[in-house]
């Protein structure tokens, strides 16, 4: 592989491991917070961080390289107030905003560029965003409460959730790591893979913040992933996931009491969509890998979202 190819890889695999702390930092901040307007700010910040991951992701494959999914920057996560809890997001701007400009001078790739001057305005307003928040809490901070102490009852729950969350969390960014790496072999499978983990990104958003809200800490530790890159053993993933997954969410609701909880899990288990027959297909000899895509797009929601638009 050509040096300056290489060099361009190995900077834009740091680059997704510096959004993938990002996001996982604004969203922890995010849900516990406390604070509804500072939430809502966070989580749009990290959905722009998300579509960073997602452009040096699809930057990397398209240079032939593989995506460090698995890899993730530090994290801070907890502080003792908001104000401060804030200063660790904007540390991290700054800190993107010097590494992709010093980036730009040493990448010579015109795509790479343009990704990263991209990245560097939205940093840039991101700075500023934070800054301004910082000031608005402040002003309030004095009047900001304790939590509430967690009872016995509810940490049980807690810790069920937050399993859940660990598994989520590697779910999404295996579904992530297939999506990549089908881009240039099986776009539409591709496709698919990554609305099946904005959907799971979803469904973790809900439950880490029913855990803040019950006074916890959301489980957000890195996991250990499985990289499946043949197409077949994705599909094979994929509905085992589907079969397996709506049970274990079930199986927690069953032991949750608060309603809204109850609710928001049975949802979740019902947006799985259950499709044994497709094992069947599988095993037919005629069925082909696009017929398999085919088939996986017409059952999963996003794409039933999709062709309603
Ligand atoms: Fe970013
Ligand atoms: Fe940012």
């Amino acid at each position: 592989m050509d040096i300056e190819i290489k060099k361009a890889i190995d900077y834009l695999n740091y680059n997704i491991s510096l959004e993938h702390s990002a996001i996982i930092q604004y969203l922890f901040h995010a849900y516990t917070i406390g604070e509804e307007s500072i939430e809502n700010e966070l989580e749009e910040i990290a959905r722009e961080e998300m579509k960073h991951l997602r452009m040096f992701a699809h930057a990397v494959v398209d240079l032939g390289g593989i995506p460090a999914i698995d890899k993730r920057a530090s994290v801070f996560l907890e502080a003792p107030n908001a104000v401060e809890l804030l200063q660790f997001d904007i540390d991290a701007e700054k800190m993107a905003i010097d590494e992709y400009s010093r980036q730009l001078k040493e990448i010579s790739d015109k795509k790479v560029q343009r990704i990263l001057e991209r990245a560097i305005n939205d940093e840039t307003a991101h700075f500023k965003i934070f800054n301004d928040l910082q000031e608005k809490v402040k002003e309030k901070i004095a009047e900001n409460g304790e939590k509430s102490v967690i009872d016995e009852n509810k940490l049980k729950i807690v810790n069920l959730l937050n399993i859940y969350l660990q598994k989520q969390y590697e779910k999404i960014l295996e579904s992530l790591y297939q999506s990549f790496v089908t881009r240039h072999k099986n776009p539409h499978l591709s496709d698919e893979l990554e609305q099946r983990a904005i959907d799971k990104m979803k469904h973790f958003g809900w439950v880490a913040e029913e855990v803040a809200e019950a006074g916890a800490k959301p489980n957000m530790d890195l996991p250990q992933i499985k990289k499946v890159e043949d197409e077949r053993e994705i599909i094979n993933y994929q509905i085992k996931d589907q079969q397996e997954f709506p049970k274990e969410v079930e199986e927690i609701a069953k032991n949750v009491e608060d309603r809204d909880l109850k609710w928001i899990l049975e949802r979740i288990a019902k947006r799985e969509i259950h499709y044994t027959d497709l094992e069947e297909f599988l095993k037919r000899p005629e069925t082909t890998d696009q017929d398999i895509a085919k088939v996986i797009s017409a059952l999963t929601v996003g794409s039933l979202f999709k062709k309603n638009q």
